[in-house]
């Protein structure tokens, strides 16, 4: 008796060992046998991560990958019931662009028992070691770029001022927004130290200068209120906004309600159609362009390897056709530093527009004006 007791017990341990080495994600309902690609975009509304959903999409899938795409409307609970839903009905790997850097707890530990890998897609995801990479352009230098172009367009090194800024920045549950003003904050800290540069609201940190889902309408009531406020007799020389969706909320307040008619230096990043316009009519001074097709095509070779349990490690930028740099230094989720990919951004004027063009992303309009992406969304 007590040997037929032994031998259940080894069998069913045995059993379960078994199960532990199986992939639960790779239990296939459809009985395809194709591995299946979850890939989690923050928001359909903003144009980037539409280019990004449909890149993505169809570079795994011309590679005879099943693809499940989701957008979450900026959501950080829908996003993480939506990750939950993809991981039930059984997915090989994870890239997720974050609503919030903070939230998704719960799908993640999912996504570890399951030992399915996830791959931060372009926003890094917060206290987690669920995470295996981080692809993304290097947000620090976006900030950089911005900052800059402000000082040398209001020849801060040079000119006697003061100048009057103001600062709206990105998300504060995106964890990518923090990067983008630190960058963009160290490049004008001397002037604003010495009284060269003046926010007259007062609002030079992160946190007060954030803006909720980096929505245009939020930019807008933001920047109307420090308009009236603070601008009723004071010249407005720039505005250092952290994307294109947001520097749209500022210019059309500008239009609305700035009764001095000079054009302020206004900052922006993504390239999207709108603000492309913008910079050729001359209400946008630069964006930073952040080639998507690029980024997405670094995130697919990374989760190619992991998805055949293959390790990727700095020596992958070698086989990459795009500038690309291997980081395992800068991104420290609260729990580790996450090997990064991080892509090279962009000042695009509209004197160099031509650079956009050249990727084949984008192209001129019949009167050779202005330029739209390709795949106009
Ligand atoms: C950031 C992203 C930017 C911008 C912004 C708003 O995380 O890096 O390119 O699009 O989100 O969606």
């Amino acid at each position: 008796m007590r040997k037929m007791i032994a031998a259940m017990l080894s069998l069913v341990m045995l059993g379960s060992l078994a199960a532990c080495g199986t992939k639960k994600g790779t239990e296939k309902k459809d009985g395809s046998g194709k591995k299946t690609v979850g890939i989690a975009m923050p928001s359909a509304k903003l144009e980037r991560w539409n280019s990004d959903g449909d890149y993505l999409r169809s570079l795994f899938e011309k590679d005879g990958y099943e693809v499940k795409l989701i957008y979450s409307d900026n959501d950080s609970t829908r996003q993480n019931n939506d990750i939950l839903g993809m991981l039930n009905e059984g997915v090989d790997l994870l890239l997720i662009a974050a609503v919030d850097s903070s939230t998704l707890t719960k799908s993640l530990e999912e996504a570890k028992a399951k030992e399915i890998p996830v791959v931060a897609y372009d926003r890094l995801i917060m206290n987690t070691n669920a995470v295996t990479y981080y692809i993304s352009f290097d947000n620090s230098e976006v900030g950089r770029m911005q900052g800059e172009f402000v000082r040398d367009a209001l020849d801060l090194e040079n000119a006697k001022g003061p100048f009057n800024i103001e600062f709206i920045s990105g998300d504060s549950a995106d964890n990518n927004a923090r990067f983008f003003f630190d960058g963009a904050y160290e490049a004008l800290k001397k002037y604003i130290n010495s009284g060269k540069l003046v926010s007259p609201s007062g609002k030079t940190t992160f946190e007060k200068t954030a803006t909720k889902d980096w929505s245009t309408e939020n930019a807008k009531t933001e920047m109307t209120r420090r308009l009236s406020a603070y601008f009723s007799g004071a010249k407005l020389d720039a505005v250092l906004c952290a994307n294109d969706s947001t520097a749209l909320g500022v210019e059309e307040a500008i239009e609305e309600s700035y009764k001095l008619k000079n054009v302020p230096v206004i900052t922006g990043q993504d390239g999207d159609n709108e603000n492309l316009k913008k910079l050729v009519d001359g209400k946008q001074s630069m964006t930073v362009f952040k080639n998507v097709r690029d980024e997405a095509s670094v995130a697919f070779e990374v989760s190619k390897r992991l998805l055949n349990d293959e390790v990727p490690t700095g020596k992958l930028v070698e086989s990459l056709a795009v500038d690309v740099k291997y980081d395992s230094e800068s991104y420290n989720n609260g729990v580790k530093y996450v090997q990064s990919y991080l892509l090279v951004p962009t000042v695009i004027t509209k004197d160099n527009l031509q650079i956009m063009v050249n990727t084949g992303l984008y192209q001129w309009d019949a009167e050779n004006k202005y330029i739209e992406s390709v795949n106009k969304q």
